[in-house]
């Protein structure tokens, strides 16, 4: 399927490896020209290599912290006028809620809820000038399903979830889409560190803690981050244009839900 995106430009925040890296990489293999992101130079420049062996296109690395105003001005002129947004970021610590202070909540909420906001804010309405735009926010799994230790992150994704549920609607009538990915267990970095804290926590050895979290998933195993950089690419095609305001697991089936 052509999704149609040739020539498109993208901003994909945080995406000098794992998930983000994934969406910049299947865009870029869309003919989209990406600016991609992360705070570290070297894995950044590394990626930003590995795009461009991968597909011919314009491939513009932004070295920025994306929370910050100045991470997003950069961004922003790297790319003034998107037609993809991708918003991503890390996520806050694994940390019992009582531990954390009033700075690590306003941090966790400015990291995924505010920042993304803020991006869109700029981005959605030159978007909806020019009867074009896609806007795909990687949340997680767990705005739906608690996991205890993330509630700073579940609780600032699902406010995005919400906040955004409106904002979808508003542009609609002007080929403008706000969808969210909301990945349960993906193989990244993000994941290894996980397993090894979990597994410190215990005081059981990495390969049982991944053992026990493969046997709660349906699909019995993790998912793979080219399988969401794939969906993203969907969703930001001409293909989706009626799919907005939408919130898509991607976890093998761990919600054990029928809707
Ligand atoms: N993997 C999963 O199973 C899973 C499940 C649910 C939700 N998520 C969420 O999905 C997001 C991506 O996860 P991942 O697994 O791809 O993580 P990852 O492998 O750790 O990658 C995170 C990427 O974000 C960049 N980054 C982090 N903070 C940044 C900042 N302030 N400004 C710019 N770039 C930043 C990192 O580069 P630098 O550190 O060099 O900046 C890196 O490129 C996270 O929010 C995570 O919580 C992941």
């Amino acid at each position: 399927m052509d999704l149609g995106l040739r020539g498109r430009k993208a901003i994909v925040c945080a995406s000098s490896q794992g998930l983000g890296k994934a969406c910049a990489l299947a865009l870029a293999q869309e003919g989209v020209c990406v600016v991609i992101n992360g705070r570290n130079r070297e894995l950044l420049e590394a990626t930003a290599r590995e795009i461009r062996e991968a597909a011919p296109v314009d491939v513009t690395p932004v070295l920025a912290d994306v929370s910050t105003r100045e991470g997003q001005d950069a961004l922003l002129g790297a790319c003034p006028e998107p037609d993809i947004l991708v918003n991503n970021n890390g996520g806050p610590p694994f940390r019992n809620f009582r531990e954390l202070s009033r700075e690590d909540l306003l941090t966790g909420v400015t990291m995924n809820m505010v920042t993304p906001i803020e991006l869109i804010q700029r981005v959605i309405d030159g978007m909806a000038t020019r009867r074009f735009g896609r806007i795909v926010n990687i949340t997680s799994a767990s705005v739906k399903m608690p996991i205890s230790g993330l509630d700073l992150s579940s609780g600032a994704r699902a406010g995005l979830t919400a906040f955004l549920a409106g904002v979808a609607r508003s542009v609609a009538d002007s080929n403008v889409t706000l969808n969210s990915l909301l990945p349960g267990s993906f193989d990244t970095a993000r994941l290894s560190a996980g397993l090894t804290a979990a597994a410190k926590r215990r005081g059981v050895a990495a390969s049982t803690i991944m053992k026990e979290w493969r046997a709660a998933i349906p699909a019995r195993r993790f998912g793979r981050a080219s399988e969401l950089g794939n969906a993203c690419a969907f969703l930001c095609s001409v293909h989706a244009g009626y799919i907005t305001g939408q919130n898509i697991l991607m976890d093998g089936g761990e919600y054990p839900a029928a809707f």
